[in-house]
C-alpha cells in the first residue's frame, strides 16, 4: 500500500497519520534500532525513565524494551497509533502509551531522564521551503515543543533527537539559552547519514553554539544579508532526504 501523501504538508496533519495507521503495521523512519543502538546504549542507563515523542508504529520502543529499558512512556497525537501500539505491547509492564501533542505535554516538570524523538520534528518541518529559515508558524510550533521538552527533563537529563537534518540546519533551532541545555551530535548510517543530537539539561551551550544563537538573533533584526539570500535561493530539496 502506498502511504505517500499527495503533498508534504499532510505530514503535519493528524488525519493523515490516523488514516495511515489504520492499515500500516510497522514502519521505522531513518532506519531501525540496530543502526543506532550502539549510540543510545552509551547515553541511556537501563533504569532511566524515557519519554518517546511521536512514537508512531516504529519498533524502536519495543526494541528498547527488549534491550532492557523498561520505563518507557510513548506519546503520539494519533489516537489510532496509540490504541494499536498499546494493544501490541500490552504484555510489557512499564511501557505506557498516551495520546498527546508534543506541544502540550501533560507531565510534571522534571519527569524524565531521557526524552527521545525520531523523525517527529522532521515531520513537522517537512513542508518548509528552505531548511535555512523555517516559517514563523513552524518556528513557533518547534519552540513550543522544545520548551515543553526542556520543562519535562530532569536536571542532567537528555533530549535525544534523531533526524536527517544536518547540524547546519538543525542546530539553529536547538541552540537557545532559554532551553538550558548543551548540544552535541553524532551520526550513523551507510550511504545516507543520519544525525543523533544530544541535548543535556542544565549544561551551557558551547561558545560556538552561543555565538550561533547570537548571530541568528542579530540577523533576525537586520535585513537579509547577501549570504542569507544566496542560501535561500539554494533550491536544495532537503525533504527528498526523508526515507519513506
Ligand atoms: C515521521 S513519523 C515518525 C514515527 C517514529 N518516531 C519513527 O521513528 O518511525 C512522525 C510521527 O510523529 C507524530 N506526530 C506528528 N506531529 C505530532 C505532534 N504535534 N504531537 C505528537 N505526535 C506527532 C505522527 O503521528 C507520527 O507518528
Amino acid at each position: 500500500m502506498d502511504y505517500l501523501p499527495d503533498n508534504n504538508s499532510r505530514y503535519k496533519e493528524v488525519a493523515y497519520w490516523d488514516e495511515r495507521y489504520k492499515t500500516e503495521q510497522c514502519y521505522d523512519w531513518l532506519g531501525s534500532f540496530s543502526k543506532f543502538q550502539h549510540l543510545l546504549e552509551k547515553l541511556i542507563k537501563k533504569e532511566d525513565s524515557i519519554l518517546i515523542l511521536g512514537c508512531g508504529n516504529s519498533s524502536m520502543s519495543g526494541d528498547l524494551y527488549s534491550a532492557g529499558y523498561h520505563t518507557i512512556t510513548n506519546i503520539d497525537y494519533s489516537s489510532i497509533c496509540i490504541s494499536t501500539m498499546s494493544a501490541k505491547y500490552s504484555s510489557c509492564p512499564g511501557m505506557t502509551w498516551q495520546q498527546m501533542d508534543v506541544r502540550q505535554l501533560s507531565f510534571s516538570d522534571a519527569s524524565f531522564d531521557v526524552i527521545l524523538e525520531k523523525a517527529t520534528l522532521d515531520a513537522i518541518m517537512v513542508d518548509e521551503k528552505t531548511p535555512w529559515e523555517v516559517s514563523p508558524e513552524t518556528a513557533c510550533f518547534i519552540h513550543q515543543a522544545l520548551t515543553e521538552i526542556s520543562r519535562c527533563l530532569k536536571p542532567g537529563g537528555l533530549f535525544v533527537s534523531i533526524t536527517f537534518a544536518q547540524p547546519f540546519f538543525r542546530k539553529r533551532l536547538y541552540a537557545q539559552v532559554q532551553y538550558n541545555w548543551s548540544i552535541k551530535h553524532q551520526s550513523y548510517g551507510e550511504g545516507f547519514e543520519y544525525f543523533v543530537y544530544v541535548m543535556t539539561k542544565g549544561e551551557k551551550l558551547s561558545p560556538e553554539d552561543a555565538a550561533l544563537e547570537q548571530k541568528l538573533r542579530e540577523d533576525s533584526k537586520s535585513p537579509p544579508s547577501r549570504a542569507t539570500t544566496v542560501h535561500n535561493e539554494d533550491k536544495e530539496d532537503f525533504l527528498s532526504n526523508i526515507d519513506l
